[in-house]
């Protein structure tokens, strides 16, 4: 569904270019729901926008591409970077990071639907019927037909978050890319809204890309994955997988650092600070926070590679164990 070939991409800046995401090679398929996680600053968010192509000044791709193909409604279609947004609304759509903002604060959300929706799609229906149709998709999702006389202040903030994915939804896109959505909400409505991102999820059969820091999200919401450490991929694969036996140190840490219950023991923080964009060690960039790391580490970049099926690692030393 979304192939990105060698995408690299930085942020011009006054002090010279700051390469964010760094040579990302990976797939995502159909019909699932892969995660993105990674410490704050890592490139998630820049990621998204390169994938849903709002890649402007002052991002820029300086090498690779992001493909986006599939089907719809037995029409193969297929677009890359720079012309994926022709596709927004159909077949891919965004929720940003701080969603809530996206709403207009002083439009009844009515007139929010109406405008996401592209008009050859409203065929010859009046609005009229456009909102019956938009009105029966809230039920179904067990919102009321009522919010679209609301403007956005009316309503808490889990509300606006579903409202929000139903706006993002409601055109059945193939691709739907959601960051961080459940941030900053108390645990039991991000609870309701993972199980609606799960449920749609299903009946779509699309795929949904989410962000999210939080590795327990992951772990209940995603079935693929990858680890991203200061604008690389470090792990990717099934998350099962990852989580029963993660293969990579920092993968290892964000796993331990979970509370579990019934679990009284401390826990230890990652030590140390990602590095700074502008000037990254050389070598591996985790090296200067890793237990296991050697003189190799830290000179030498790590591949990204397969090292089981469908299991990716940029790892020296697993490299050589699993050899
Ligand atoms: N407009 C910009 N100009 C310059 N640098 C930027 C800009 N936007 C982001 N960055 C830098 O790019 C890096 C990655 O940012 P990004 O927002 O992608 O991180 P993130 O993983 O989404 O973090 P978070 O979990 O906090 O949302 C950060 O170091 C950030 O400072
Ligand atoms: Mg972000």
């Amino acid at each position: 569904m979304l192939k990105i070939e060698h995408l690299s991409t930085s942020y011009k800046t006054i002090d010279g270019n700051i390469r964010v995401i760094n040579d990302l090679n990976f797939e995502i398929y159909d019909n699932e729901i892969f995660g993105i996680a990674g410490e704050s600053g890592c490139g998630k968010t820049t990621l998204l926008k390169a994938l849903y192509d709002i890649v402007e000044f002052p991002l820029q791709i300086d090498s690779g591409r992001v493909i986006l193909s599939g089907e719809k409604n037995g029409t193969p279609f297929s677009y890359e970077s720079g012309k994926i947004r022709n596709t927004w609304w159909n077949n891919i759509t965004y929720v940003p990071q701080a969603a809530q903002s996206v709403l207009n604060p002083i439009m009844r959300l009515k007139h929010q639907f109406l405008d996401s929706i592209p008009k050859e799609d409203r065929k010859n229906e009046t609005e009229e019927q456009t909102l019956k149709r938009v009105a029966r998709y809230l039920e179904e999702l067990s919102l009321s037909p009522d919010l679209l006389e609301a403007f956005p202040f009316q309503l808490s903030g889990g509300m606006r978050q579903r409202v929000i994915i139903a706006l993002a939804t409601f055109m059945s896109p193939n691709v739907v890319l959601a960051d961080e959505p459940t941030t900053a909400l108390d645990v039991v409505v991000q609870r309701g809204i993972l199980m609606m991102l799960m449920r749609l999820q299903s009946q779509l059969k699309n795929t949904v890309v989410l962000v999210s820091h939080d590795m327990g999200v992951h772990y209940q919401v995603t079935h693929r994955m990858g680890i991203m450490y200061s604008g690389s991929l470090v792990e990717l694969g099934k998350t099962d997988d990852i989580f029963n036996e993660p293969l990579h140190p920092y993968t290892r840490m964000l796993i331990n650092a979970l509370p579990r219950v019934g679990d009284k023991s401390q826990k230890v923080g990652i030590p140390g600070r990602p590095p700074a964009l502008t000037n990254p060690p050389p070598g591996c960039r985790f090296a200067p926070r890793c237990p296991n790391a050697t003189e190799t580490c830290r000179q030498a970049v790590p591949v990204f590679q397969e090292v089981r099926p469908g299991r990716f690692v940029a790892c020296h030393k697993l490299n050589r164990e699993v050899v």
